[in-house]
């Protein structure tokens, strides 16, 4: 077992009969899946929404049934990695470019459980580019505006030597703010910026974080 194994399994245990739960994206994600999957193939009866099409793949794989979101209000639990976290359990998120769908899934669902390695702990978010997903059309003032507002640098994510393209068809832009002091300031700023869709700043909605670690322990923040 290695530590994002350890923090999937772990988490997979607050899954309960019935339960309609979000599943993440990533490497961590995936170990989540990976053990809910086993729990229905043993006949727990829950149903999911992923949080992207490499998900949903998975879970398809794992024979977990699957809906949309139109069918139902609100989630019981969606459970998710993260690419840091900060002592008050803000995290960034969007490495793997899904972020828009996990912010949705996450604020729409009862409870936010985050699974990661001791790696993603952090003193202050930034150090992690922060995944800007942006609208394709006129793309370009969109930067100019980042640009402007905090003489940032940051980079148009790249896939196959094109433009990385995310599941809702937008663009992700990669910017280096350094040391954010204030997350929650910077999310609001961001949102209001014409031309982004939502950003990697998660504040205020995680409820437990589960640290794997390498010798399969986990401990509960
Ligand atoms: C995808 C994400 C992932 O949860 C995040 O990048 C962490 O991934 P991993 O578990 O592979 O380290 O936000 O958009």
């Amino acid at each position: 077992m290695n530590a994002k194994q350890a923090a999937g399994y772990k988490a997979a245990e607050w899954v309960q009969e019935g339960m309609l739960v979000g599943l993440g994206t990533g490497s961590t994600a995936y170990y989540v899946i990976e053990r809910i999957g086993q729990r229905v193939a043993e006949g727990l009866k829950i149903q999911a929404i992923a949080t992207s099409k490499a998900s949903e793949e998975l879970a398809e794989k794992y024979r977990i049934p699957l809906i949309k979101a139109a069918d139902v209000s609100k989630l019981d639990l969606a459970i998710d990695g993260a690419d840091e976290v900060d002592p008050a359990l803000a995290l960034i998120k969007g490495g793997g470019g899904a972020l828009l769908r996990e912010k949705l899934v996450a604020i729409n669902s009862d409870k936010f459980i985050v699974i990661a390695d001791p790696g993603k702990l952090v003193p202050h978010l930034g150090a992690f580019k922060l995944p800007i997903e942006i609208v394709p059309f006129c793309y370009d003032w969109t930067l100019v505006q980042l640009k402007s507002r905090y003489n940032i640098e940051f980079q148009m994510r790249t896939r196959d030597g094109g433009l990385y393209v995310t599941d809702n068809g937008n663009y992700i832009v990669d910017a280096s703010f350094g040391v954010i002091k204030d997350p929650g300031a910077l999310d609001t700023e961001l949102k209001q910026l014409t031309g982004v869709v939502d950003h990697g700043l998660f504040v205020n909605i995680a409820d437990v974080v589960v640290i794997g670690h390498e010798d399969g322990t986990t401990e509960i923040i």
